[in-house]
């Protein structure tokens, strides 16, 4: 009998060491044309050539093999909104109104477990067949959409991260806490699910927009008490926001100000969007260690604008991540995402690589959630969650891919360019295979 414990993934193996400089950077990965990720109980064992590391496995480990797949570690999402999957494609508004006119709508409904818990069953369906292992959510304003939540992510062996949204005003009545009722809920979500297996709680206040100054103390006094948990929110997406916002509260000196007085910023404060930042802001997100997180898809589909990844590394660099932000964003692929990013950066007159675009969406993204040597990365010790990739996958990836001769970099720059779903062969989580292409 095999035993469950162990198994090993054999194909084309890649991943990175270090942030690449750019295209060309051969020493920012790790590549083996026949490689072997061998996974113990979950977590990566050892990663080597295949030949010699099969002679050593103990008798009958199942071997998954790939001969042209390319096993990643699995893509990270650092900003989704788990009740906004049938919000996607919703016509016809900027940020405000999107928000008023469809979201707020859509997310009442998640005050029902029922429907939570149906929801979560497909929203982690998707995110496998997208080969994303760790995603980083907003759940509702509801405690039991967070559960609903955790529980799926629990059942699959999945490692997320989320919390549930608080928000005070400027929402209809039903999708409201208070500043006391978002502080005991986020501490009562804390005790059941931060650290339970592979579950961790984030700190979740919405937006400025939608919280009074008490649920941001409130916000900023469990980020204190409780100083490992992650902090997520919403940050200079749209003019009408900032504009909002200022009004709102006159005397912060701007929108990241406002954060930053209820000491919300900090390596554990990720930022979803941070388009129009002015060059102050940027600077203080530099020296807070806080971090932007680029939505691409999103921030075309809602018109927000676009983000300047050049210009956040130039001294002094801001922490970057990439982030799908379904269902303002429109793609539950990564690869999507990657795609759309490369586009954002061609209309600024600037390049983003294959190589620095695939580093963020696995170990760039996992150290913007402190997570870094735990997941996306195919170091022993790393939890085995793996995407598998194929660059042939359609017709179009299939003819393209007959003028390349065996450059990985260019083989990448298909994969985002032209990849979906359809290009994700497999996807493990903790050793597990969770999606298999039919
Ligand atoms: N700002 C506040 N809430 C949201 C949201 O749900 N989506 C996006 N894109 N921006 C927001
Ligand atoms: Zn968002």
């Amino acid at each position: 009998m095999a035993d469950p414990a162990w198994r090993a993934v054999r194909g084309r193996v890649l991943t990175f060491l270090a942030p690449p400089l750019g295209a060309g950077d051969g020493a920012s990965y790790r590549y083996l044309a026949d490689g072997l990720v061998l996974a113990r109980d979950g977590r990566i064992a050892a990663v080597g050539e295949a030949s010699p590391l099969l002679a050593t496995l103990p008798a009958d480990t199942p071997v998954d093999h790939y001969p042209d797949g390319l096993v990643l570690p699995g893509f990270i999402d650092p900003h989704i909104h788990f009740p906004q999957t049938q919000v996607i494609a919703s016509y016809g508004a900027q940020l405000l109104e999107w928000l008023e006119r469809y979201t707020f709508v859509e997310e009442q409904r998640f005050a029902d477990a029922a429907h939570a818990a149906e929801q979560a069953v497909f929203f982690f369906d998707e995110l496998a067949r997208n080969g994303t292992t760790t995603a980083l959510a907003f759940c509702s304003v509801h405690p039991v959409s967070a559960d609903a939540f955790f529980t799926e992510a629990e059942r699959r062996g999945m490692g997320m991260l989320g919390g549930k949204v608080m928000m005070d005003r400027n929402a209809p009545p039903a999708l409201t806490d208070t500043a006391q009722s978002g502080y005991d809920e986020t501490k009562a979500l804390i005790e059941r699910w931060h650290g339970r297996g592979r579950q961790r709680v984030a700190i979740t206040p919405r937006f400025a927009v939608t919280s009074t100054p008490e649920q941001l103390a409130a916000a900023g006094a469990l980020k204190r008490e409780h100083p490992d948990l992650l902090v997520q929110t919403h940050l200079s997406e749209n003019h009408a926001e900032i504009e909002t916002v200022r009004r709102l509260f006159p005397e912060a000196t701007g929108y990241l100000d406002v954060y930053d007085r209820f000491g919300l910023t900090g390596e554990r404060s990720l930022f979803g969007h941070c388009i129009h930042l002015t060059e102050a802001e940027r600077r203080r997100m530099a020296e807070t260690g806080s971090v932007a997180v680029f939505c691409p898809t999103s921030n075309l589909f809602i018109g927000s604008g676009l983000f300047e990844m050049g210009q956040a590394r130039e001294a002094p660099a801001m922490r970057v991540a990439v982030a799908t932000d379904v269902g303002g964003g429109t793609s539950f692929s990564m690869l999507r995402t990657l795609a759309e990013g490369y586009k954002v950066q061609q209309l600024l007159g600037r390049n983003w690589s294959a190589l620095e675009a695939f580093h963020l969406a696995t170990a760039g993204n996992a150290a913007a959630l402190g997570l870094a040597g735990e997941i996306g990365t195919l170091e022993p010790g790393a939890f085995a969650d793996l995407v598998v990739l194929d660059a042939r996958a359609t017709p179009v990836m299939a003819n393209r891919m007959a003028r390349i001769d065996g450059d990985l970099e260019e083989e990448l720059f298909v994969l985002m360019t032209l990849g979906d779903d359809r290009a994700v062969r497999a996807t493990y989580a903790a050793g597990r295979l969770i999606h298999a292409a039919s």
